[in-house]
């Protein structure tokens, strides 16, 4: 595959449509780290003479558009958000009004490398207040965008802070207003965040692709309907699944090849349950950085909302036509869901180009990960739901520790640096992802059905998926003086206040 002719095609496929304001430039850079484009000739179909909408399946995948930073400074990345409303034809003879950054859908990329400073300006020119979240991101609290800060309409803020070396991975920023974020992030507005090291142990001749899955529900008339009673108990699914904004499109590999895919969930609330027909993935990474080795030959990975993951893809030495990346059925528990668990959902389908290329050996030390060490306090929490005054009386509501979130009232308390065992009990018969602000924690076990299975390698993660009665015990440190959310990250039930504070202190 010829990766110039491929970015163009992509550029003249979706991107085109999505573009507005802001960026348009930085599509067609390679992201860093690409391999230089190979001597084969290209293979792709033609590009379409008008734009397509991105809702036509199969056009090549668009690569993300990238954030322009405007320093001038060595290690210093300057960039402006805009919040805004953008329009953008989806179904034909239509127009759908998006929320967005910088009139894209997904948001800009923000590629910047560890030690970097990076002073991104946020503009809110919403109908309604916002933040900026750097989920996952080791960023003091009063730089993280929660819902103590929010962004008044017209507002504009500076939010500063400089990445640690060994922050390097896969993280995204959404919003996190309180009670409003469920909405803005359904109606567009999220985007990945790379961290990147200037000693990645992958090599950098192995091609990447940044996938971004989110979920978008449109109505016959191109609106983005709103949340129905159903969608704040179950947490929203749309009716397409998208990849970088663009409905199954088709992503190009040739036989032998290896690339690696860094893939962010950044729907509200769908789990994916990843896997590639007639191929194995390779982990080699979670949310918070590289795993200390690659675990090869998986058949499948489950990322719930907000999880990110980096899996090498090898391609088949011998040609397939075709294979695709599926979201295979998963049973997340909730009351009369819309989409049947039992559906696979094609996310995109991998096309094979005849030139065959030889794979890239990936080392066998990717990390090292230092277990957080002996807890020498503990915390637990509980997840559940019971009938309730809800937005509607009758409706679900959803608890930590038997209450909802009071953005006045601190619920846990930390003194930082201390190791600490997290137990999260979910008593629900629903699947819950938590998060927690501010720090990368390591998983420790799983209990189900009184079975306890400990996990069997070290992760960075900020999101970790508790399943429907399941417990599930973390080890976590906080490194930083000042209060923190924790939270389910299906956002419904976020919005609805499934969230408390966590005050870390001296
Ligand atoms: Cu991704 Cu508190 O959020
Ligand atoms: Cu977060
Ligand atoms: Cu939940």
């Amino acid at each position: 595959m010829d990766r110039r002719r491929f970015i163009l095609l992509g550029t003249a496929g979706s991107v085109a449509v999505l573009t507005g304001c802001g960026g348009g430039g930085g599509a067609a850079s390679p992201p860093m780290g690409a391999a230089p484009p190979p001597a084969s000739p290209p293979v792709s179909n033609p590009p379409p003479a008008t734009p397509v909408s991105p809702l036509t399946a199969g056009q090549p995948l668009a690569d993300l558009v990238r954030l322009p930073n405007t320093s001038a400074s060595p290690n210093v990345f300057a960039a402006t958000l805009v919040a805004q409303p953008a329009g953008k034809t989806m179904l034909p003879g239509t127009s759908t009004e998006f929320w967005t950054y910088n009139s894209l859908v997904p948001g800009p990329l923000v590629d910047v490398f560890e030690g970097d400073t990076v002073r991104i300006q946020l503009e809110n020119r919403l109908a309604q207040e916002t933040t900026v979240h750097w989920h996952g991101l080791p960023v003091p609290p009063d730089q993280d965008g929660s819902p103590m800060d929010p962004v008044a309409p017209g507002a504009t803020r500076l939010y500063e802070f400089t990445l640690p070396i060994g922050s390097a991975g896969t993280y995204w920023y959404h919003p996190h207003p309180h009670q409003l974020t469920a909405e803005q992030v359904f109606r567009g507005m999220a985007g990945l965040f790379v961290v990147r090291s200037r000693t990645d142990p992958v090599p950098a001749a192995i091609e990447e692709r940044l996938l971004v899955i989110s979920d978008l529900r449109l109505a016959a008339d191109g609106t983005i309907p709103a949340n129905t009673p159903m969608d704040w108990q179950n947490g929203r699914e749309g009716n397409y699944v998208l990849v970088n904004g663009q409905y199954r499109p088709m992503l190009t590999i040739n036989p032998g090849q290896n690339q690696r895919w860094r893939i962010l969930n950044a729907t509200n609330a769908r789990y994916l349950r990843l896997a590639l027909a007639g191929h194995t993935l390779t982990l080699i990474g979670t949310d918070g950085g590289l795993l200390r080795s690659p675990i090869p030959g998986l058949d499948e990975i489950l990322l719930a909302p907000a999880g990110r993951v980096d899996v090498i893809v090898t391609a088949s030495v011998s040609s397939q036509p075709s294979a695709a990346l599926q979201s295979l059925p998963y049973d997340r528990g909730g009351m009369g869901m819309m989409g049947s668990p039992s559906t696979t959902i094609p996310l995109l389908t991998l096309n094979y180009s005849s030139a065959a290329t030889v794979a890239v050996a990936l080392p066998g030390a990717l990390n090292s990960i230092a277990d957080l060490g002996v807890p020498t306090t503990s915390k637990r929490l509980v997840f559940s739901s019971g009938m309730g005054m809800g937005l509607s009386d009758g409706m679900m509501r959803f608890l930590i520790d038997g209450k909802s979130f009071d953005p006045a009232r601190i619920d846990l308390t930390s003194r930082v640096n201390e190791i600490e065992q997290w137990t999260i009990e979910n008593r629900s018969s629903m699947d819950h992802p938590f998060h927690l602000h501010g720090t990368q924690f390591q998983a420790v076990s799983r209990t189900r059905s009184g079975v306890t299975t400990t996990e069997s390698y070290l992760a960075w993660r900020d999101t970790v998926n508790v399943a429907a009665f399941e417990t599930v015990v973390l080890k976590v440190v906080q490194r930083q003086l000042g209060k923190r959310m924790y939270h389910c990250h299906i956002l419904e039930h976020e919005s609805q206040g499934m969230m408390g504070v966590l005050e870390v202190v001296a």
